[in-house]
């Protein structure tokens, strides 16, 4: 966005090429992120390559309802596009412009974040260096050091851990489905998400400690057919082509800026995976950023940047609710006694596949609310 503009910005990023375009995330992506990347420019492989979905099935007592996203959000849809693919998008687009994109090369330090001209210390492969801007945005995630950067004593924070994790395998075998199915069952939740009409992502709640070594292939499919069992369906099972285990966690840091220091994404904000709400956040966070700064270095008007933290988390906070909604409804509680929880999540999901305006509340969060 800068670039396009014509402002001076260098990319600082810790890992190589190949790990940031290798790495596997959700891929669920918003109206207003895919909005976002055509004003860039970088929406044409995501037009083609991207499934456009206008529902999403919830699954449980054995039995799937469908909700349909478009039609109960007036034609509003998501589009399965793999995370890393967002990232490749964007580095070739950076490449091909020229503008300085540093792999290998992490942030240490920041300094004179209150002054005009705020520094960061980097290392890269030519050793130890001091890049000295007017503005620093700290998109560098949740162990970064742009939040530790932020004066202790004005930084706030509160968060939420949940007692399990998601172990999510990329399969190299046709989805069983048409739309994602997110199930809930007594064994705990599963989802059936895709890539591609040949790629399936699927997704299982394991324990927090869990460990990926305990998981054979075999295993994790027993579990994936056990849970999403449905009379007259079947999953299909192919090679595992990747594997791994994601905690869940929720957490917000406030605010979100300190003189001249910008915090992003998830160096800001964390939300468990359900509803795929983390790198839209970020994206839109970016994008007020942005405009926050075209605003200010093309017609001096600092509002924007004045007003960018609370922009951003009043968005931050409805998606928090969501995330939180969505996985505490979904996910079985290792600690139940009675079965309580177990009781208000179903009841809570025949209310939403039952109530056009309890389906009309998810259909919105999911697809996502951009003002609010
Ligand atoms: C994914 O495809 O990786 C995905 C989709 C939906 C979610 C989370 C992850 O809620």
């Amino acid at each position: 966005m800068l670039d396009l503009h014509g402002i001076d910005n260098v990319v600082l990023e810790a890992r190589s090429r190949d790990y940031v375009e290798h790495r596997q995330r959700a891929g669920l992506i918003e109206q207003a992120t895919v909005n976002f990347l055509a004003e860039l420019g970088v929406d044409e492989r995501l037009r083609r390559e991207g499934l456009v979905h206008g529902g999403i099935e919830l699954r449980f007592d054995g039995r799937g309802h469908r909700i349909a996203m478009d039609e109960l959000t007036g034609g509003r849809t998501v589009t399965i596009y793999a995370q890393t693919e967002i990232v490749k998008d964007l580095i070739a687009a950076r490449l091909q412009r020229g503008g300085p994109l540093l792999f290998d090369t992490e942030a240490l330090a920041l300094g004179d974040i209150d002054g005009e001209r705020p520094r960061v210390r980097a290392c890269g492969s030519e050793g130890e260096f001091d890049l000295e801007c007017e503005l620093i945005a700290a998109c560098d995630g949740f162990h970064g050091i742009g939040r530790p950067g932020m004066p202790p004593a004005l930084l706030r924070s509160a968060g939420h851990s949940y007692p399990y994790a998601w172990l999510g395998i990329l399969a190299e075998a046709p989805p069983s489905c048409d739309e994602l199915i997110y199930c809930h069952s007594d064994r705990g939740f599963a989802l059936h998400s895709m890539r591609s009409p040949e790629v399936s992502r699927l997704y299982l709640q394991v324990a927090p400690d869990a460990r990926i070594e305990d998981w054979s292939d075999q295993r994790i499919w027993e579990e994936l057919h056990l849970r999403l069992a449905q009379d007259g369906w079947s999953l299909t099972e192919g090679p595992v082509l990747e594997k791994g285990i994601t905690p869940m966690r929720s957490f917000v840091a406030w605010p979100m800026r300190h003189g001249r220091l910008f915090l992003a994404g998830d160096a800001a904000h964390i939300v468990p995976p359900t509803g795929a709400k983390g790198l839209n956040l970020a994206a839109w966070d970016v994008h007020i950023l942005g405009e926050a700064i075209l605003a200010s270095f093309e017609q001096g008007n600092d509002s924007l940047l004045d007003a960018y933290s609370d922009t951003c988390l009043c968005r931050v906070w409805r998606a928090q609710d969501f995330s939180y909604w969505m996985t505490t409804m979904l996910h079985a509680e290792p600690e139940d006694p009675g079965g309580y929880s177990r009781r208000l999540q179903l009841a809570r999901l025949a209310y939403v596949c039952s109530s056009e305006s309890a389906a009309r509340s998810l259909a919105e969060n999911y697809v996502g609310i951009e003002r609010i």
